[in-house]
Formats: structure tokens, sequence, C-alpha cells
């Protein structure tokens, strides 16, 4: 099974290069984390973890909630009160740190989503076309938007405290996991309010622990006890099942935190299969890759997913800028036939909501995923996978390849397009509304498609059969 699964993730990829850096000019944060390297996957030899990181394929699009303490402001997540002075880091002005650290933590006073209902970001995803969803159960802050009974700095202790939805990751997860969703719990293995990470008898001039641990032993100790009872009680039921587990903040590596012993319990537990993303920590238990806010050059050849923002940042700000639906749609394009996932960052209000614009842009994501859906769920990369603006993806089985033409926003849609290689043979349709389209291939492989007149101004899909 191991094999065969290997086989045919490699066999789509295995042939091209393996890929080289991330496409320039998408940061606006930079790369907090830089992505592992590629030499350096490791195939799980477990055969549930196999099959369900199988099964993750086959989703391609997800979001990634980001929702604490910073989105009662509005402001860059938790990276604030982080002493590095950079410049996608911003602070109040006219506060010294000090301060600045106790107004922030105070936000938990603050964070009221009075009117959280996840039934309504279920719906909304859902209806984006997305098919698994990560929430933020704690970010570097600490903060955590679980009931966690190893720290009073919980959402369940604030304002919501006996509103009947305090538990808010769990509210989340129930409610997309009816809904069939894939379920990732996001955690941040640095916690920057844990006195055992960032000890109040020092200062705090970076994001790495603010002492020695060779000093202070028993700090570190009390760290990793905290870090992993709190990820046994994330895994000990109360949350239900979990497929992905993300571990963000890579300056801490999970063999720091006993990540094998508390993910061989998970998978002999209630998380069969539990796909462990140590992200940026190369290795045994970085299941899956995560080029962040970037796309790879090329295909890659084992599982990988970019996560991207839908505005700039990952939790709430007012008067974002969004990405338009053809910008995402193109992005989805491109990264499925790398052979990757897109997890697309949302950031609900401070009220608990999705903002009206989120909604409606990804209305018309999942309208067009409607319409061409299957160029994109479940297929399997293609060695042939693009040629200037059109991308390309294969059925599992090989018979069947689509040809998506990632219109860029604003362009007119050109009387035909062009492509050299995948020569198709017999029919070849729109997925739109199932039109046939007249074509000519030439013998030295270049294939001209004629489109029909007045197509929205949108990406567009094609189906064929591959000539051989
Ligand atoms: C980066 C940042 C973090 C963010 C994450 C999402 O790793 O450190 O703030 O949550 O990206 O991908």
């Amino acid at each position: 099974m191991i094999n065969k699964l290997r086989r045919r993730f490699l066999g789509a990829a295995a042939l091209l290069m393996a890929g080289g850096g991330l496409a320039q000019g998408q940061t606006v944060q930079g790369f907090v984390h830089e992505q592992s390297s590629e030499d350096g996957y490791v195939w799980p030899t477990d055969t549930t973890v196999l099959k369900k990181l199988d099964a993750w394929q086959d989703q391609k699009f997800g979001v990634l909630f980001h929702f604490g303490l910073y989105s009662v402001p509005g402001i860059v997540e938790s990276w604030s009160i982080c002493s590095e002075d950079v410049d996608w880091i911003t602070r109040k002005e006219n506060l010294p740190y000090d301060k600045y650290k106790e107004w922030y933590w105070n936000l938990k006073d603050s964070l009221n989503p009075t009117e959280f209902n996840p039934a309504e970001w279920v719906r909304i995803m859902d209806d984006a076309g997305m098919k698994y969803m990560i929430f933020t159960t704690k970010h570097h802050d600490g903060f955590c938007t679980f009931d966690s009974k190893l720290t009073d700095f919980t959402i369940a202790n604030g304002p919501m405290a006996g509103s009947g939805k305090e538990n808010v990751a769990k509210e989340v997860f129930d409610a997309f996991r009816d809904k069939g969703f894939m379920i990732g719990c996001y955690f941040s293995k640095p916690d920057w309010h844990c006195e055992w990470f960032w000890n109040p008898e020092f200062a705090t001039p970076n994001r790495h622990i603010n002492y020695k641990k060779a000093r202070h032993p028993e700090w570190w100790k009390n760290y990793q006890d905290f870090t992993a009872g709190q990820l046994g009680e994330l895994l000990g039921g109360e949350y239900g099942k979990f497929d992905i587990l993300w571990l963000d903040g890579g300056w801490i590596t999970g063999d720091e935190i006993g990540l094998d012993s508390i993910l061989a319990d998970a998978r002999s537990g209630g998380h069969p299969g539990l796909i462990s993303v140590d992200r940026s920590i190369r290795g045994r238990n970085e299941n899956y890759q995560t080029p962040e806010r970037g796309i790879p050059e090329k295909q890659l050849p084992y599982p990988w997913e970019s996560c991207i923002t839908l505005s700039n940042d990952w939790g709430w700000v007012p008067d974002a800028p969004f990405k338009s639906p053809a910008k995402v749609i193109g992005m989805l394009a491109e990264i499925t036939a790398k052979g990757g996932a897109l997890l697309l960052g949302v950031g609900p209000t401070p009220q608990g909501t999705i903002e009206p614009e989120v909604e409606k842009r990804l209305h018309e994501i999942g309208n067009w995923l409607r319409a061409n859906g299957e160029a994109i769920y479940e297929t399997r990369p293609t060695p042939v996978y693009n040629d200037g603006l059109t991308w390309f993806t294969g059925s599992k089985d090989g018979k069947t390849l689509y040809a998506i033409y990632a219109l860029p926003e604003g362009e007119e849609m050109p009387a035909t397009i062009e492509w050299s290689g995948n020569l198709p043979k017999g029919k070849m349709t729109l997925l739109d509304g199932n039109k046939s389209l007249k074509y000519k291939t030439t013998a030295d492989g270049r294939v001209t498609v004629t489109l029909p007149k007045g197509l929205p101004k949108m990406p567009l899909a094609i189906k064929f059969t591959p000539a051989k």
C-alpha cells in the first residue's frame, strides 16, 4: 500500500526536477519561516498516515483562520509584542515596549465576539468550495481560543465566559466536522505569554526563549510539560477527531516538545492517521510542506500546501485590500498543477463574523469551482503542467487532462488559446456549460483552441483526452 501510494505520487512528479525556491514578490510580512529544504521530505511509514495524506491531496482548497487578541485592534497577528526591529512589525506610537505589551495582554478583556456563529463560517467556506480547515487554537502570543485548563489566558475566561460558546475552538471544529471538512488544529509551539518561555526575570529581545536552558533546566522542563499538556487537552477527545496537526513557530522544533510520543498517542487513540505538519522542520514529522505567502517555482514530488492570505494579513485588519477571485483561482490552478493545495488565510472580525466583502469574493470563487471543480478536486499532477497562463491537471487514472487558462484580472479573453505538449484527441469541452470546443494541432505539437465569444472575464477550464 505504501509503495503504491508513494509510487502514484512520485510517478506523477518524480521525472521532473524537484523544484527551485519560491516565487518572488508576493511577500508583505516576509517568510517568517524559511520553508524546509526540498530534499528533506521523509515519507511516512504509517499506512494510515499515507492514506490520510492521499485523501487530503484530493481536497486542494482549505481555509486557515487566524482569530485572537490581535483581531480586536486589527493588527498583525501576535508579532507586535515581539521585540524584533523589522518593517512588518509595527506598534502603537508613543508607548514604551513594556506598556505596549501590557496593553496587548489586556486585550483579553475586550475580545467579545458577540456575533460569533460557527455555522455561518461553515456556510461561507463551504459555499467557497473549500474542503478543509485549520483554526488557530493558540498563536505565538499564547492566547488560547480553546478552554485550556493550564492557563487563565483563554477566550473562555474573557467576556464570553458563560455564553455557552466560550470554547470557541471547539465550536468551530465541531461545526466544520459536521459539514464533512477535514479538520486541522493550528497550534504555536512558542508561547510568549508563558513564563517558562519568556520569563519575566529577563527582557524579551526576540522570538526565542529569553533564558539559557542550561542555567534554568527546570523552566525549560516546565515549558515542555505545559506545551505537551495543552496538546494533550486538544487531542484528548473533547475537541473531536483531527486530521491535521499544524504546528507553527519553527524556531521551536517538535523534538523539543516531545512530538513523537504526542503523535504516537494521538494516532493510536482518537486521531488515526493524523497528519503532522511540524512546519519548516524537515523530517519525519513534517508530513507535508508549507511554503508561506508564495508558490514554489516547480512541481514538488511530495505533499505540500501554500498558505496565502486573502488580504495582506492573516488576521482581520480594517479596510484590508483583498485579492480578487480571479487571482485566487489563478493561484489555485497553478498550485494544483504543481501538486499542492491552497490554504487561504481568512481573518474573522472581532465580532466573530466573516466580513461581507470576504463572503462576496469567496462566493465568486465558489461559483467558479461549482462549474470547473472537476479540473481541481481529486486531480493529480501531470508531467507537462504549464505553458504560459495555462495550467494542466490530470484525473487520477491519467485518462483525462484539464487545461486551466488563468486569465489575469482585468484582461480581455483572447479569441484563441495555445499550448505545446499535452496533445488532445477527440472531443474537447469547456467545463463551464459543457460546450464542445474547436481546436487544431500541428505536427510540431502545438494546440490552438478557439474560444466561444462572450465568455466571462475569468479563468476557464477545458477537459480533453490526451493523445497518448
Ligand atoms: C507565519 C507567522 C505566523 C502565521 C503563520 C501562518 O509563520 O509566524 O504569524 O500564523 O505564518 O502561516
